[in-house]
């Protein structure tokens, strides 16, 4: 049976954003008629902040890098919304100066946890800029996909790094600072003080799959990985971790 995420997320992406994107229409369509006010920390080119301004919202888009800012900002004017994205240089956990606290209805923080100094600090400084009801969608990486990954392609001995370190990061070579599982992910959301709704798995499959077999039916590898994204265990071995939190 076509459920609503599965019809709300067709539109718009690939299989690769999926059940990030169903999850951001529902909310979306929860505050249908409102222009939200959003904000995207450690948002880069605007992979996710132009389409939400091509929906009728206003994003500023938070990142440490100019060159990705300069991107955005190409990449906004492009699509004819500039006027609705704004690029901020600056830091992840200093929101403060950057944006009003507790005026924002929807932040977004994707792949950004793992790179981080500290991300108990970057999730505080999200909280405080959130308004009361406002909601955040943090993506990161899965520890349990890069075991496997590694495992699959040889790296035994990177495999069992991971496995063991606390923070799920493989070693000097190892381009993350760290990996969640579902687990240690909605703990550190919770422990700021977010209520976590929803948790799923992203590219569960995807990047697993021979690129024919990705090519040869768009569709339905679209509509498998959102079926599988919230079931564990598909859910665990996805590459990433979706969650889905709210400030109450
Ligand atoms: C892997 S990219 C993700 C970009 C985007 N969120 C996405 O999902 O496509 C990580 C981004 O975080 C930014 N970043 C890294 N550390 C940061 C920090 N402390 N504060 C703000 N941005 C940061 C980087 O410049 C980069 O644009």
């Amino acid at each position: 049976m076509e459920t609503a995420s599965t019809r709300t997320a067709r539109p718009l992406v690939p299989a690769r954003t999926a059940a990030v994107w169903a999850v951001l229409r529902r909310e979306l369509e929860r505050n249908e008629g409102r222009e939200l006010t959003v904000l995207d920390v450690g948002g880069g080119t605007g992979g996710f902040a132009v389409p939400l301004a091509q929906s009728g919202h206003t994003v500023t888009v938070v990142d440490a890098s100019p060159d990705a800012l300069a991107a955005l900002t190409r990449r906004a004017a492009d699509a004819g919304v500039a006027a609705r994205v704004r690029a901020v240089q600056g830091d992840g956990d200093a929101l403060a100066g950057l944006v009003e606290p507790g005026s924002v209805d929807l932040i977004l923080c994707h792949s950004v946890l793992e790179v981080v100094d500290q991300p108990a600090d970057v999730v505080a400084a999200i909280v405080a800029a959130l308004r009361p009801g406002g909601a955040v969608s943090v993506l990161v990486a899965s520890r349990a996909a890069a075991v496997l990954g590694r495992a699959i392609n040889g790296h035994l001995r990177s495999a069992l790094a991971l496995v063991n370190d606390e923070d799920g990061h493989a070693g000097a070579r190892d381009t993350l600072r760290r990996r969640y599982d579902a687990e240690t992910a909605g703990a550190l959301l919770r422990s700021a003080g977010l209520e976590v709704e929803e948790i799923h798995g992203v590219r569960v499959l995807t990047d697993l799959l021979p690129a024919t077999v990705v090519e040869e039916d768009p569709q339905a590898l679209l509509d498998l990985e959102l079926a599988l994204s919230a079931r564990p265990p598909f859910r665990d071995i996805a590459s990433q971790l979706h969650l889905f939190a709210r400030r109450r």
